[in-house]
């Protein structure tokens, strides 16, 4: 019986000290620990035919074999198992040192970076928007604003018109006449929007964007115009920039006046940009007419008012040196990211 069991145990030792996987080592397990067919359950039985007297000596040799090879058994059990945990954390580790997927994000263009900086600066001293639609009448567009027809300001607004008395509009100005029909005075207000006109080259698209205001209160005067437009040009430009105003004309504002600042890119010494002046016109604006005030119902004798307008798009390209509008046009991605990366 001895030289059975030291049979078994070298058969086991040498079984188990090979590579085995889960599969093998159970169908091993089985052969030996099995208590239906294994070898040493088998050993167990074989009591029966061993003298009574020799029955206790062979229990326990038996049974020491039994405990030998379970704890052998058990110490593949528990290297396969941490084998088999392994395996499986390295399957769902993750790797950080691959590199990310690209998540590329979009900027806002300049147009409309330059529009939200307006409007913000307008927003500090109590301006509302208002924003009108791109098809408008001929009254808003023109008539209200105190260009009737035959008046020779008509041609010079290359119009895109839909039928005789609707259009594409040429200014934002008609929302003044809309906010005014709307609100008592006082008003501050803002329009912002698209405009268009047939024209064409370096400095003109038939689609380009303009920025109305409008004030009207009680002693509303030049001075007032000036000091906002001042303000709004050293805040988009820079601290050192001045603003002057010339006279000059539009239907809608009596006077009229022309608004140029210092030239952005000499500071006002002169250079190709500003033409030697040191000056660049920026904007047109001036005391609104009293003939608009009273086709909305607001009476000039007890109120004035100031109005301008901005081409958003010209100062776009004033603040950036954008030589051509239609680079704001042409959406090209390595222009767009360019902004990105001022951290605009
Ligand atoms: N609407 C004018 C244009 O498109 C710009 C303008 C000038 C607007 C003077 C105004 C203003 O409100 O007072 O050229």
């Amino acid at each position: 019986m001895k030289t059975r069991i030291e049979q078994l145990r070298a058969q086991i030792a040498s079984e188990l000290s090979s590579e085995l996987n889960r599969e093998e080592f159970k169908k091993l397990r089985e052969k030996y620990l099995s208590n239906k067919a294994g070898e040493i359950p088998g050993l167990m039985k074989e009591m029966r035919n061993v003298p009574k007297e020799e029955r206790p000596e062979f229990g326990k040799i038996v049974n020491e074999f039994k405990v030998w090879a379970e704890a052998q058994f058990d110490e593949i059990d528990s290297k396969l198992k941490k084998a088999e945990l392994e395996e499986k954390n390295k399957k769902e580790s993750v790797d950080i040192t691959m590199p990310a997927v690209k998540n590329d994000t979009g900027s806002l263009h300049p147009t409309t970076l330059v529009k939200q900086e307006i409007i913000n600066i307008f927003a500090g001293m109590g301006f509302d928007v208002f924003e009108g639609p791109e098809v408008e009448t001929d009254y808003y567009n023109f008539t209200a604003l105190n260009v009737p027809e035959d008046h020779p300001a008509r041609a010079e607004q290359d119009t895109f018109y839909i039928t005789d008395k609707i259009l594409l509009r040429t200014q934002t100005s008609p929302g003044q006449i809309r906010t005014m029909e709307m609100k008592k005075p006082p008003i501050k207000v803002l329009s912002p929007g698209r405009v268009f006109r047939s024209d064409d080259d370096a400095t003109h698209t038939p689609m380009f964007h303009q920025m109305e205001g409008l004030v009207v209160d009680k002693n509303i005067s030049v001075c007032d115009l000036y000091g906002m437009l001042d303000l709004l040009a050293k805040e988009i430009f820079s601290g050192d920039t001045k603003t002057r105003l010339r006279p000059s004309y539009f239907p809608f504002t009596e006077p009229s006046v022309e608004v140029d600042v210092t030239c952005c890119e000499c500071g006002g010494t002169g250079c190709r940009l500003c033409k030697g002046t040191g000056w660049i016109e920026v904007l047109g604006g001036g005391i609104v007419n009293r003939k608009v005030l009273e086709n909305c119902g607001i009476d000039p004798e007890e109120y004035s008012g100031l109005a301008f307008g901005i081409g958003i798009d010209r100062i776009t390209m004033l603040k950036y040196g954008i030589n051509n509008i239609h680079i704001l046009f042409d959406n090209d991605i390595r222009t767009l990211k360019q902004f990105k990366q001022q951290g605009r």
